[in-house]
C-alpha cells in the first residue's frame, strides 16, 4: 500500500432491518459510521469515551458504546438504533411511554436511553424500578430527569407485556 493511502475493509450487516456493504476505515467507530455514513444522527455522541451512554445501540440485542465499537467489529451483526424503532409513524410502545410519563426534557439522552431501556424490557418483561434504575446506570442524563425515565421504563413494560416482537 502506498504511503498516504488509506487502508479500507468491507463490512456487511443489518441496520434497522436494512443490509448494508460499505467499505470502511480499519478505525472508524461504529457511531460515526452511523452518523456520517449512513446518516442516522439519532445516535448521539456525548463524551465519545464510553463514559456517557449517549451513544448506546444495539448490536445482536446487546447494547454497546457504538463510540467504543469500530465498524469492522459489526461486521456481520444486526444492529438497532433509535430510528428503527418507530413503524409506520406509529411510535414503538417505549417511545410513547417516555412521551406519556416526561421521560426526557432536552432529548440529548434519549436515544440511549430508549435503547437501553429496549434491551432491559427484552430481558425482564416485568421490570420493577429498582431494577430499572439499576439498569440504566449505564446511561447519563445532564438534565437529571432520572424518575421519570425510570417510570417511562416501567410502563412501557407493562405496555408491552402482551405485544410480540419488540
Ligand atoms: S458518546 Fe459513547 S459513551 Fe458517551
Ligand atoms: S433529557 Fe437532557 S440529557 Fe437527558
Amino acid at each position: 500500500m502506498n504511503q498516504g493511502q488509506t487502508e479500507r475493509h468491507s463490512v456487511s450487516l443489518t441496520v434497522n432491518d436494512r443490509a448494508v456493504e460499505a467499505e470502511v476505515e480499519p478505525r472508524l467507530s461504529l457511531a460515526d459510521f452511523l452518523r456520517r455514513h449512513l446518516d442516522l444522527v439519532g445516535t448521539h455522541l456525548g463524551c465519545e469515551q464510553g463514559a456517557c451512554g449517549a451513544c448506546t445501540v444495539l448490536v445482536d440485542g446487546q447494547s454497546v458504546r457504538a463510540c467504543l465499537m469500530l465498524t469492522v467489529q459489526a461486521d456481520g451483526t444486526t444492529v438497532e438504533t433509535v430510528e428503527g424503532l418507530a413503524t409506520n409513524g406509529e411510535l414503538h410502545p417505549v417511545q410513547e411511554a417516555f412521551r406519556t410519563k416526561q421521560g426526557l426534557q432536552c432529548g440529548f439522552c434519549t436515544p440511549g436511553m430508549l435503547m437501553r431501556s429496549l434491551e432491559l424490557i427484552r430481558d425482564n418483561r416485568g421490570i420493577t424500578a429498582e431494577q430499572a434504575r439499576e439498569g440504566l446506570a449505564s446511561n447519563m442524563c445532564r438534565c437529571t430527569g432520572y424518575q421519570y425515565i425510570v417510570e417511562a421504563v416501567v410502563e412501557a413494560a407493562s405496555n408491552m407485556d402482551t405485544e410480540v416482537n419488540q
